[in-house]
């Protein structure tokens, strides 16, 4: 049992949260401290709960985030100031980057900044944009920046900390501690856990179970125990031997214990590093750059460096440096000790090492280096933080005493085969020859022949390894070069690096953030009771940093509750032959497998078609399909048996994956959109050139941080049942469980609390797990709940529709667009879903900004066997508008014209009207355009990044502006009304409810502060409980950016009708309180409750006639953006991004601008980082944080600018202001054409001009395979259709 399940299932300690249960999210963190008595020292570390392992914390005090403070009693500066600095928003990630924090300021009251970016290396968070994180925190740290700009919190309000008040350590501990050690053995039902008191008892555990495991951080057999379904009966966990954790001098280096945790290697590491003399550390440097990248800090605090070498993954970041410095390994067992030599006979296969069964690593020697040897380590991911290497490497070269010529040289690289290699044949050739341009050449061609992979090797990307493998080594030669140009006095000659090549040999280094925002602050005469339009914070903050906020699976477990497990398809399109249960059924506490056959009503469901089942009944059409669920009196139990549920297949032809395989088969969902306006012909006809062009847009994971969750409950009468959900559409859940139950809705309660983020992503598909949860409920006639796992989540909800456009466009020299012709492909999955209305989105976007005369877009959505997309943020709108930015690139390519002032020319202007002939009135466009090119320092910048262009060849700089235009509406014109239900209490208190859900991003404040201003009441007096469908009925999503604009106007009609009916009271008693006025109103029964409605007025578009009008209004936006990209590794740097965003008047700018960033790094990861990928049989690889990357704390620009346009009232929403959530997502497009723009820069320097194509997300992978350049030329990709590749684009 892990140390997460034993807080939340046992201690109901549920503050600390499961977010991905694989050590890659950080929302499980928690403080475990410990006695060392070796030390006699007391240590805290920030641990992942989810894979410690309970029986790991003999003698350890574990602090959880109720444990350092509360609302209820007192809050702790940590929680507080992360709360009112506004970066709390749906709060599933807030307890453990409180944990981080409180750990780093456990052993560092007065941390700087690279502390805490460090500290964070392994919290993720989806909402906020991690900006105001760090603003918060900031305040902790020694020698930051000072914030320039307005404030969004006031810091003076801070609690000071104390670290004197903290707990202490429990001195019971220390004396056991200091107690000889005791072996252990925890017996449970599947594993022996033994913990040996000595080395001698472990080596005689070891010979009677040469089987077992060895654990230490667990943070590899935890990940192989839960998501490889692989089994040790027996685990041996040496952590505690003083031999297994020593650390000692030898005359060659330094030699550690196996157990010796990266932590402890690094802080030993670094003090040798400032205390020898730099030749003698080489080694010890390149391990320190390597940990720099490895895990995070809550991995690296508990994981061994014993583990990571005898897991011997190819892909170890530690073994091919320990490889290239041939460390010396002992190895022991009860027969006696042997040392081994690292090298390439020590990894014997894919993950097998030269141990014998009943040995063990006792400890590696890490060697000092020496005079005339150099040694360096790379490590190349997707993300820089917290990611598994693409390709990692140690390079360790020896020279001749007083020469550059080789004596001895290693090249070891992981990522290139089963097991880490050395490149024996080119070091071979390298021996003996100068360090110069010829050797480098000679090498680099012998890399290319010698680190060959097949072009269906595991983990794709096959021509980006192979070219990185030489890249890398170009890196290490410009490296050694200049390091022996440095030497005194040289007796040889030897060039320093070109000056236009040093930058290649600079460690990736970002400087710490730096960010301003800018807003408008209320009028000087505001009441001090009217709250909108000040930054007030997220009204559940506090609670959220606190860990009592509640969502979902937080909600005590009822005494004969039940779990729910997920049987999924494995196939992507096949008949179901047989369905075999009894293995799983024989799992203890199994109480019954549920299936199409248990639903007592329609198994069609789906949220605007019923195109899908609740459950497949004899076909699946997708891996995911969810086929059937076990009930278990226990997750854990209801786990296993679901993976021992047996389904037989028998295949169907055709499988239908890509957009690619859908077009060949002509697989098209109905109908085929078009909007046309002007005369195509007409338009290229009058244009001086015309080009085609492609783009293809990945898709996205929502990767909310609480995934997919319900509790269904039954009430025992007429097929009642309750049920808890964390969804943004609760009249949707409600009316799906009721058709799939046979009851009429009104029987059917849904309630939704708080979501931990929902992004779309929990706006349809989350009603197919409540209504399987609910199917089973009503089946076992007791309460039953679900939370997915992580892998089950990304495996069965789907997530952004991938999309790829097609175009031709006509344009004059000047880069003015004539005419475009554009398609769009969506790869849509196996149910319609909302595909129809996203599709419809993409074409009302596909002018995005511009003006274009003649144009004609038509929208194609792909049936495929893949699990059905759907919303999110933006709901096909950015993919609309990618593809007219591709177009704008081209062009301007093309012309040979900056791509700004292409951009510039073809804008809109106030009065226009767009493809669908609606008038943009009201149009701010040129305004946000102008600000943004001055607090961007736009032109300055420009001539700064080339400046640098011509000074660099190896690392370039780019720079974008890009405009946005969001439509606001539902495009499915009934959504367009919500409800609200306003009841006043006779004390004066104030219970709000309305249509929309709450995910974080502050509906419900906004909500309050609404009614707070239409009462005119301190928004102390309102509260809002939950949205449920007993209380507002037939709600509409909480989507499309238009809650606050639709609710807002609900809850003012409500609140509006309670004010004249308090009218009289008032009259009557004008000096009275609201209490008084309530008061008198209800001795007089007046009715103090009232319901609110609205709907949007004059709406309505028609495709036929391409008439009326789709939106109510647009959102307007710019920014622009800079970045570096590492020409050689594909890597790149977001230096500055300025923003600036028309929310009209805003209701709480503090919301409103973390609306902003949020969907601005969102925007950052949809198009420069997330890769979903997939076999060419439609199985996800990327079901996790380990594979699949979202934006970190480390990947928000350097500098961040802010600005919500000032003076910008929009007349046509709730106090004037406009919908925010959606719209800036786009504005992260800047950051991919920017790379662009610095990729043109790299392809010139090899000749190469004109457009080119680029398609999102700019990975590192396409980066370094867009920068052609002589490596490049060394690793042709294969060629297509000779091979099946590992993965493919969908
Ligand atoms: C989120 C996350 C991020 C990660 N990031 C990276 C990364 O960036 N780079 C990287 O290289 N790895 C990474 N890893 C992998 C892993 O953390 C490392 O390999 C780590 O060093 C394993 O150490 P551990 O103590 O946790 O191993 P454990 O899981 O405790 O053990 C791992 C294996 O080593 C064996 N073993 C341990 N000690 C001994 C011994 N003394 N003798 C014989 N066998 C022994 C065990 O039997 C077991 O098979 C990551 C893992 C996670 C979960
Ligand atoms: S839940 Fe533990 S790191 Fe994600
Ligand atoms: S606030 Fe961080 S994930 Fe939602």
């Amino acid at each position: 049992m892990t140390l997460l399940i034993f807080l939340r299932r046992k201690l109901s300690l549920t503050g600390t949260k499961l977010g991905c249960a694989e050590g890659g999210c950080g929302a499980c963190t928690v403080m475990v401290s410990r006695f060392n008595p070796h030390h006699n020292q007391i240590i805290h570390h920030a641990v992942n709960a989810c894979l410690a392992p309970l029986c790991s914390l003999h003698h350890c005090a574990v602090t959880t985030v109720e444990g350092i403070g509360s609302v209820a009693s007192k809050l702790h500066p940590v929680q507080e100031r992360i709360a009112k600095a506004h970066g709390s928003q749906c709060g599933f990630c807030t307890p453990g980057i409180v944990m981080s924090m409180y750990a780093l300021l456990r052993n560092s009251p007065q941390p700087s900044m690279q502390d805490m970016e460090e500290a964070f290396q392994g919290n993720l968070c989806r909402c906020t944009g991690y900006r105001p994180i760090l603003e918060g925190y900031k305040t902790f740290a020694k020698g930051a920046s000072t914030h320039s700009g307005q404030q969004l919190f006031d810091p003076s309000e801070f609690m000071p900390l104390d670290p004197t008040q903290e707990i202490i350590f429990p001195p019971e501990l220390i004396s056991l501690g200091k107690q000889p050690p005791r072996s252990l053995r925890f017996i449970g039902e599947r594993v022996l856990w033994i913990q040996p008191s000595s080395l001698n008892e472990l080596l005689e555990l070891k010979a009677v179970y040469p089987a077992a495991k060895l654990v230490v951080g667990n943070t590899e057999v935890g990940i192989e125990m839960k998501f490889k379904n692989l089994l040790y009966p027996v685990i041996l966990a040496p952590a505690y031997i003083q031999e297994l954790s020593s650390i000692q001098y030898t005359e060659n280096g330094i030699e550690f214990g196996a157990s010796v945790t990266l932590t402890m290697l690094g802080k030993k590491l670094h003090e040798e590093v400032n205390k020898l003399p730099n030749y003698r550390t080489e080694v010890f440097q390149a391990i320190l750059e390597q940990l720099r990248w490895f895990a995070g800090q809550q991995i690296r605090n508990v994981a061994a460096i014993g583990g990571n070498i005898m897991t011997a993954s190819p892909i170890s970041d530690l073994n091919p440096v320990f490889m290239a410095a041939g460390c010396k390994l002992t190895l022991t067992s009860k027969e006696g000790k042997r040392a081994l030599q690292m090298d390439d006979k020590f990894f014997s296969g894919y993950r097998k090492t030269a141990l014998k069964p009943e040995e063990i690593l006792l400890s590696i020697e890490i060697p000092y280096t020496k005079k005339g040897q150099y040694f360096s380590a790379f490590k190349q991911s997707t993300r820089k933080e917290d990611d598994i290497a693409t390709i990692t490497c140690g390079m360790n070269v020896v020279f001749q005493q007083g020469s550059n010529i080789v004596k001895d040289i290693k090249l070891s690289y992981g990522g290139i085969a089963p097991t880490t290699v050395l490149a024996t044949a080119t070091c071979n050739r390298l021996i003996g020859r100068r360090w110069g341009e010829e050797l480098m050449e000679d090498a680099c061609s012998s890399l290319a022949e010698e680190m060959t992979l097949s072009p269906s090797a595991p983990g794709g990307m096959v021509t980006y390894r192979r070219t990185l493998a030489i890249s890398l080594f170009f890196k290490f030669y410009l490296t050694v070069q200049h390091k022996l140009a440095q030497m005194v006095k040289p007796t040889y000659v030897c060039l320093n690096v070109k000056p236009n090549y040093a930058s290649a040999i600079e460690l990736f280094h970002v400087d710490s953030p730096t960010s301003v925002q800018l807003y408008q602050a209320v009028p000087p005469g505001q009441s001090t009771d009217d709250m909108v339009g000040r930054p007030i914070m997220h009204l559940s903050a506090l609670k959220q940093a606190t860990g009592e906020a509640v969502y979902c699976d937080d909600i005590p477990q009822y005494e004969n509750g039940l779990y729910l497990a997920l049987v999924t398809s494995t196939k992507a399109h096949a008949y179901i032959k047989s369905i075999e249960t009894d293995d799983a059924m024989a799992v203890p506490g199994v109480v019954t497998f549920v299936s199409a056959k248990d639903l007592p009503g329609s198994n069609k469901t789906g949220p605007a078609v019923c195109d899908e089942t609740v459950f497949a009944d004899n076909k699946v059409t997708c891996v995911g399909h969810i086929v059937g669920a076990i009930v278990a009196d226990t997750q854990a139990h209801a786990q296993t048996a679901a993976k021992a549920v047996k389904i037989s297949y028998e295949e169907i032809q055709p499988v239908i994956i890509t957009i690619q395989d859908a077009i060949t088969n002509q697989s098209f969902y109905q109908p085929v959109r078009t909007i046309e306006k002007g005369d195509l012909a007409k338009g290229f006809h009058e244009s001086d050139n015309i080009l085609e062009g492609e783009i293809h847009i990945g898709g996205q994971d929502h990767f909310y941080l609480e995934t997919n969750c319900t509790l269904a409950v039954p009430q025992g009468e007429d097929g009642e049942m309750e049920l808890f959900v964390s969804t943004q559409s609760a009249s949707k859940t409600q009316a799906l469980v009721a058709k799939a139950l046979g009851v009429p809705a009104s029987h059917i309660v849904c309630r939704v609390k708080r979501m931990g983020g929902g992004f779309g992503g929990k706006e349809s598909r989350s009603t197919i797990l409540s209504t399987v949860v609910a199917v089973a409920a009503h089946k076992v006639k007791r309460p039953v709940r679900c939370m997915l796992d992580r892998d089950e989540d990304m495996l069965v909800s789907g997530g952004r529709h991938p999309f790829f456009g097609r175009y031709k466009v006509g344009f004059k020299k000047n880069g003015k667009v004539m005419a475009l012709d554009v398609t769009y492909y969506s790869n849509v999955g196996n149910s319609m879903d909302l595909s129809l209305s996203i599709m419809e989105r993409a074409l009302f976007h596909m002018d995005n900004c511009y003006n274009i005369p003649h144009i004609r877009g038509t929208g194609y959505m792909c049936k495929t066997n893949l699990p059905s997309n759907t919303a999110f943020r933006g709901f096909g709108g950015p993919q609309g508008m990618m593809v007219s930015e591709s177009w704008i690139s081209d062009v301007a390519l093309c012309c040979g014209v900056p791509a700004e002032q292409v951009r510039e020319i073809n804008l809109y202007k106030q009065g226009e009207y767009t493809p669908f002939n609606q008038c943009l009135d009201q149009f701010t466009i040129d305004r946000c355009w102008k600000e943004c090119v001055n607090i961007s320092d736009f032109h300055q910048r420009k001539a700064r990044v080339e400046l640098y262009n011509k000074q660099h060849r190896w690392t370039k700089r780019g720079l974008s502006i890009v405009p946005t235009k969001f439509g606001i509406s539902f495009t499915a014109i009934f959504l367009n009304q919500a409800g609200a239900l306003v009841h006043l209490y006779t004390d004066g208190s104030v219970l709000l409810t309305h249509g929309g859900t709450e995910m974080g991003q502050g509906l419900h404040t906004k909500m309050i502060q609404v009614a707070s201003k239409t009462l005119g009441i301190p928004t102390s007096k309102i509260h809002i409980s939950e949205t449920s469908t007993n209380t507002v009925p037939n709600t509409s999503p909480t989507a499309a950016s238009a809650s606050s604009d639709l609710n807002g106007m609900a809850v003012y009609n409500a609140c509006q009708t309670l004010l004249q009916r308090l009218d009289p009271y008032k009259a009557r008693n004008p000096k009275g309180s609201w209490e008084d006025w309530v008061k008198a109103a209800y001795f007089d029964r007046v009715n103090l409750s009232a319901n609110g409605f609205y709907r949007t007025p004059d709406l309505g578009y028609d495709f036929e006639t391409n008439s009326g009008h789709p939106f109510n209004y647009f959102s307007y936006g710019v920014a622009v953006s800079e970045v570096e990209i590492d020409c050689l590794t594909g890597s790149h740097k977001n230096l500055h991004t300025s923003i600036v965003m028309d929310v009209g008047k805003s209701l709480n700018p503090a919301l409103d601008i973390g609306q902003v960033e949020g969907a601005f790094m969102q925007g950052v990861g949809l198009f420069t980082l997330e890769e979903l990928r997939y076999s060419p049989q439609g199985y996800l690889y990327t079901r996790g944080p380990g594979m699949y990357k979202i934006p970190a704390f480390g990947d928000i620009p350097t500098e961040l600018k802010v600005s919500l346009l000032r003076d910008a009232p929009n007349e046509k929403a709730i106090f004037s202001s406009k919908a925010v959530g959606e719209p800036p997502l786009f504005l992260a497009a800047s950051v991919f054409y920017a790379i662009k723009d610095a990729i043109t820069a790299a392809r010139a320097e090899s000749g190469l001009s004109g457009p080119f194509r680029l398609d999102s997300p700019a990975t590192p992978e396409r980066i370094r395979n867009a920068c052609e350049d002589k490596f490049t030329k060394l690793c042709p990709p294969p060629e297509p259709g000779t091979y099946t590749p590992w993965d493919v684009r969908v």
